[in-house]
């Protein structure tokens, strides 16, 4: 047989070569290629004959999960209901977002709830997360803690000790004396998840792995975690201000894309049970430009306030800037504008801003940013109490969105009387709520706005 090629793989990105190079041509990283020395290299003899396993209908009843809940609604919530036993779980985000004084606050809360818990930090002394704990107010919660890097120490003591769940803060500090390369490459992250994956499976113990997500957005030592781990959790939100999310994007117990809601505060994470009530908090009198978003996150209706501002440019090529939006979809929305209703957006520039720092993922806000964008540019603020969703296609007509009744419903809650949407499909009715059925964007264009 003929001998196997050294391979090469990039720790920023994952992406693998057959050579080594300064650069990773995948992502452009400096210095990030490692060579990947394979976990068993066995040799390349013909499979014998194995067993037979056993198989079973679809049918066979199968009793739901045991879950423990935490306490702590936003967390359970993302959960899809509380931690599942022997589940393992990825929470993933940008350094300094939070995840560590998450962590301690859900481990604490857990084992408040009953739960015997471990928090194994790779990253601080045993001293700084007690500190953090005693700033948290969390110095007396039953959580037993350390502060090791070493994983066969780790998984020795796991299996003496056999908690309910353990952290582990974060997985590209762990490293196993097995494999070669150094702690956070590819093959150590991705050796170090799979041991305590099949550890947490083999003994029925929660396993909650902490990864840091590289600039790119991916979880670094790369997506090779979330496929092994039953549920994906992002912590995100910007920096300098308080809000952050925690977002299921894979969830194998559970529904995905559910978001938690928290604040940063002085005294840790605080839980935000109205969204809504607090991403407009801060809005004044009505703005040109200013648009509230009647959003749907996971199952949850979120009310949100897309900004929009319009002024003349000095480019040549006009800017283009947008926090917590798709740009690619401002793209589309300008170019539909333009071509469909006539306004055109050249030569001015455009900037785009949700409120409160977080993002918006949704295609129905595609009709609130459109409105945003002509408030701005024909200088008319829409009325206070008045919100806005719906999908624009390329035709310039407007699709309805699902969970129509949440989304007035929420609305109507915090004091809104008046929607613009797409036709329905099927009629609603909100009592309090005025609905203003649009066919297409000239039509919003010329009622709303008076203008085309
Ligand atoms: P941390 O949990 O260490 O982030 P990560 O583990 O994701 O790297 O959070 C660090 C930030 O959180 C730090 O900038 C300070 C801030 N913070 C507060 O604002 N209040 C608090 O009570 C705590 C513990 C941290
Ligand atoms: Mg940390």
């Amino acid at each position: 047989m003929a001998k196997s090629l050294p391979q090469f793989s990039c720790t920023a990105c994952g992406a693998t070569h057959r050579k080594w190079a300064g650069r990773c041509e995948a992502c452009g990283a400096w210095n990030s290629i490692v060579e990947d020395k394979p976990v068993s290299a066995g040799p390349g003899t013909r499979l014998g004959k194995g067993r037979n396993i056993a198989l079973s209908t679809l049918a066979e009843s199968e009793a739901p999960p045991p879950r423990s809940a935490s306490n702590m609604a936003e967390l359970d919530r993302v959960l899809g209901g509380g931690l599942v036993a022997a589940s393992a779980i990825l929470v993933g985000g940008d350094p300094g977002i939070g995840k560590s004084t998450l962590l301690l606050q859900a481990v604490a809360a857990f084992a408040n709830s009953g739960l015997s818990c471990m928090y194994i930090s790779g990253e601080e002394a045993a001293a700084q997360v007690r500190l953090r704990a005693a700033r948290l107010g969390l110095a007396q919660a039953k959580v037993q803690l350390g502060a090791e890097t070493s994983l066969r120490d780790i998984l020795s003591t796991l299996d003496t000790e056999c908690p309910d769940l353990v952290v582990i803060d974060s997985i590209q500090t762990m490293w196993l004396d097995t494999v070669e390369s150094a702690p956070g490459s590819v093959s150590q992250v991705r050796a170090a998840a799979h041991e305590l994956v099949s550890f947490a499976k083999r003994r029925g113990v929660s396993v909650v792995l902490v990864g840091h997500v590289t600039k790119e957005g991916q979880i670094a030592g790369p997506r090779v975690v979330e496929h092994m781990v039953d549920t994906v959790l992002y912590f995100e939100g910007e920096r300098g201000h308080q809000f952050r999310i925690l977002r299921a994007v894979k969830n194998r117990f559970g529904p995905a894309d559910e978001i938690g809601v928290f604040e940063m505060t002085g005294a840790g994470l605080a839980e935000v049970s109205n969204p809504s009530a607090l991403f407009l908090s801060e809005r004044g009198t009505p703005a040109p430009g200013s648009v509230v978003f009647a959003g749907i996150e996971g199952t949850r209706p979120m009310l949100t306030e897309i900004q929009a501002l319009v002024a003349p440019s000095t480019l040549g090529t006009p800017r283009r800037t947008v926090v917590g939006l798709d740009s690619a979809r401002l793209s589309t929305i300008l170019a539909v504008l333009e071509a469909r209703c006539g306004i055109p957006f050249a030569g001015m520039d455009v900037f785009m801003n949700v409120a409160g720092g977080i993002r918006v993922h949704e295609p129905a806000a595609d009709l609130a940013i459109a409105c945003a964008l002509l408030s701005a540019r024909e200088d008319i603020a829409l009325p206070a109490e008045t919100v806005v969703f719906g999908e624009i296609s390329l035709s310039g007509a407007l699709r309805p969105v699902s969970q129509t009744e949440n989304r007035l419903k929420e609305a109507q809650k915090l004091g809104f009387c008046e929607a613009i949407a797409p036709r329905l499909l099927k009629p609603a009715t909100i009592p309090g709520i005025v609905l203003k059925e649009m066919p297409d964007l000239a039509e919003v264009v010329g009622q709303v706005f008076g203008a085309g």
